[in-house]
């Protein structure tokens, strides 16, 4: 278990993300990343999860330090953060376009980045933390290797939810799916009782489908059907017409879900017709082991 320290300790340098900031330590003037959330479960949860998976070149390094504060003299400390070792580089996310504008983005290195980022999500596949929620660019941060390369770091093990123009069809379905069957988890106050009588039973399936445009888009902070947005020469949509677009939006994305888990329920109990393995488009999907085959035999041409 990393040492604890009180948040006095830090100097606060500048902050990087919502959650992360730069530091150092007053003493010793090293520094580091400092996580830290104001809701303490997801914060515990990824600080179990860096605990639990053994080191590895392409994951990030586990926290140096768990940051502590105290609400008052007589109080417990409790835990508010942790400490990460800084990687300089920053998240591929701001990096890649950096280094294309640069002409400084080789195929070399992103093939190999391509691997190192595959055998890493093998690793934690195989680790106590089981599967990587969050993949994208901005939770891949780049080093120096021992040999002055550049290489990626897989980061964020918070394992919670992630954006749905990011995450695979089973996962965002049985999300809406749980949301819609469960009073405790659902975000809006409107679902109706029915809704959730309707979507309870389905709680344990897991299911797939195809990632299709959303009809809805944000614009400045408010929502709009897709095309009328009343930016970039687009005519504006009514309020009424933005409500309409909403409904039928979700209205389809419930329909699709639950295709998707009848489909599931039939592949799972030997029933399942062509019509729904075609839906699970997943079981298409080649294994991290056969995507690292294919990018390790790959060879690129010399220059
Ligand atoms: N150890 C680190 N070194 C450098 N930058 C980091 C480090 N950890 C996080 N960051 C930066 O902070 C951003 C958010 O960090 P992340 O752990 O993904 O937090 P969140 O859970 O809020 O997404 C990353 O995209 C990256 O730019
Ligand atoms: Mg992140």
């Amino acid at each position: 278990m990393p040492e604890a320290l009180p948040i006095e300790e830090l100097h606060y340098e500048r902050q990087i993300q919502t959650s992360i900031g730069l530091v150092t330590i007053a003493d010793t003037g090293q520094q580091y990343i400092f996580k830290g959330r104001p809701t303490p479960n997801a914060l515990y949860h990824e600080i179990k999860m860096l605990l639990s998976i053994d080191r590895h070149p392409n994951i990030i390094e586990r926290p140096v330090k768990l940051v502590t504060t105290q609400t008052d003299a007589m109080s417990e400390a409790r835990v508010c953060g942790f400490l990460l070792p800084y990687y300089d580089k920053g998240a591929m996310q701001e990096a890649l376009p950096r280094l294309r504008l640069q002409g400084e983005l080789k195929l070399q290195d992103q093939l190999r980045w391509s691997k190192q980022l595959t055998a890493a999500l093998k690793y934690i596949h195989s680790s106590p933390a089981l599967f990587y929620s969050d993949l994208k660019m901005d939770n891949v941060l780049l080093a120096h290797d021992e040999n002055g390369k550049l290489k990626a770091v897989l980061a964020d093990l918070e394992q919670s939810r992630n954006f749905y123009n990011w995450a695979p069809p089973e996962v965002y379905y049985i999300e809406w799916i749980v949301e819609l069957g469960d009073e405790e988890v659902a975000r809006s106050g409107l679902v109706e009782h029915a809704a959730y009588e309707k979507h309870a039973f389905l709680f344990h399936v897991r299911e797939s489908g195809k990632m299709e445009p959303i009809g809805i888009v944000r614009r400045g902070g408010r929502v709009f059907p897709l095309g009328r947005s009343g930016v970039n020469c687009e005519p504006t949509a009514t309020l009424e017409e933005t409500k309409q677009a909403i409904k039928s939006f979700w209205r389809g994305e419930m329909e699709k879900a639950e295709r998707f888990a009848w489909a599931q329920i039939a592949y799972a109990t030997n029933l399942a017709q062509e019509s729904d393995i075609e839906l699970l488009d997943y079981l298409r999907r080649p294994k991290l082991t056969e995507v690292l085959e294919v990018l390790n035999g790959f060879s690129l041409p010399t220059l």
